[in-house]
């Protein structure tokens, strides 16, 4: 591990325990994706497991929720409960008001039903993750595999360079709701409200990583420590 990757980790760790502190016992969580997810997932677990907190969890992704469950954290859906108390996730990238892009970990259409059914929703992030402007980011749009050729060409009209994600050995990246996702390069967002009305009303888009007006905080964890953002 280089010691940029290995500084990176050490802040998303930071972040992660910073999180912790934010669960209570009783409370129903949802666990997001990805490596800062992760990490704090395993302190979560490691809570669970070694002193017994008490709480229930629903997972954003079914890696997450294999990983709540190798700890031992108990899981419950959203027909036993219609609302999260807090959900703790990544991001790709943070800017101001707290908007946000997800999805470079592909589970974006889980992470924003959790995150809006969520009281809370706290973002874990190291400095790297701010921005002034959303779009550097290549933007995932999660789309029904027969609509890609149609989405694909009006996410081209409005500007983007779309492409089809794979997996490192080539194949196409199937979401665990069996769909494509489209990487939206080219394009940054002056009005990222606007683009996700637009988005939303392309068919064939089952979801986007534009998170807005969702996130309650951000915990970003920079060299001088961690600082909380809010709205
Ligand atoms: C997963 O789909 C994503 O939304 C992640 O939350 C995001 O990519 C941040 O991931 P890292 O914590 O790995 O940077």
């Amino acid at each position: 591990m280089s010691s940029q990757v290995d500084e990176q980790t050490r802040l998303k760790q930071e972040a992660a325990e910073k999180a912790l502190e934010l669960v209570e016992p009783g409370m129903t969580v949802g666990l997001g994706s990805g490596s800062t997810a992760t990490l704090w997932i395993k302190l979560l677990g490691e809570k669970v497991r070694d002193q017994g907190l008490k709480i229930r969890a629903i997972a954003s992704s079914d890696d997450s929720e294999k990983l709540g469950r190798s700890y031992g954290i108990p899981f419950t859906s959203f027909e036993e409960t219609k609302s999260l108390d807090l959900t703790v996730d990544g991001a790709d990238e943070v800017a101001p008001g707290l908007a946000l892009i997800k999805g470079g970990g592909g589970k974006l259409l889980r992470e924003k039903i959790v995150a809006s059914a969520s009281r809370k929703f706290v973002v874990v992030a190291d400095g790297s993750k701010q921005v002034e402007r959303l779009g550097k980011f290549p933007l995932p749009v999660e789309v029904i595999r027969m609509a890609e050729p149609l989405v694909n060409e009006a996410l081209r009209e409005l500007g983007f360079t779309p492409k089809v994600r794979t997996n490192k050995d080539g194949s196409e990246y199937i979401t665990d709701e069996g769909n494509l996702i489209l990487d939206c390069s080219g394009l940054l967002l002056d009005n990222p409200q606007a683009m996700a009305a637009t988005l939303d009303s392309i068919v064939g888009v089952v979801e986007h990583g534009l998170f807005l007006g969702m996130a309650s905080k951000a915990l970003i964890a920079e060299a001088g420590g961690v600082v909380e953002r809010t709205k």
